[in-house]
């Protein structure tokens, strides 16, 4: 089964990104760790970064027939994204949320996510450990 794995806005900066939330680990790791994940699974995973939403719009478009679920860590799209809501919704694919920091911890415009209301099951608050969890969440699902 196969999984793709999309990431909004300013993940690219991870590492150097406000460390005190995000941490010292960088988007290159949490590829690494979603591929080390997905080998112990059976998975195969398909790993990405935008900084533009209609990109990330075209991506989970194609979705469709290429993959078996997503993960999205959809970043500051998030609170303020009707169209990957729109897009997830119309794919229909099983879409796990993820958030490495503790949105609802967090100011309160990172309280709401539109992505939520499509989602399968939303983590957040375990940093990158979040998108293990959430492979292994999306590979029982698949079964
Ligand atoms: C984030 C949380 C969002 O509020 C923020 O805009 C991000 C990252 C997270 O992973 O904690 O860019 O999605």
């Amino acid at each position: 089964k196969r999984v793709l794995v999309l990431n909004g806005p300013n993940l690219n900066l991870l590492g150097m990104r406000e460390p005190d939330i995000y941490g010292h680990t960088t988007l290159s790791d949490i590829d690494a760790l979603c591929h080390t994940a997905a080998d112990e699974l059976g998975l195969a995973v398909d790993f990405r970064q935008s900084n533009h939403e209609g990109e990330l719009v075209t991506w989970i478009q194609e979705a469709r027939g290429t993959a078996d679920a997503i993960l999205i860590n959809p970043a500051a799209y998030s609170h303020t994204s009707v169209a990957i809501h729109d897009a997830l919704k119309a794919v229909g694919l099983p879409v796990a949320e993820v958030h490495l920091s503790n949105i609802h911890q967090r100011e309160p415009f990172r309280h709401h996510s539109y992505v939520s209301a499509v989602a399968y099951g939303v983590i957040c608050g375990f940093g990158a450990a979040g998108y293990r969890l959430a492979l292994h969440a999306l590979a029982e699902k698949l079964k």
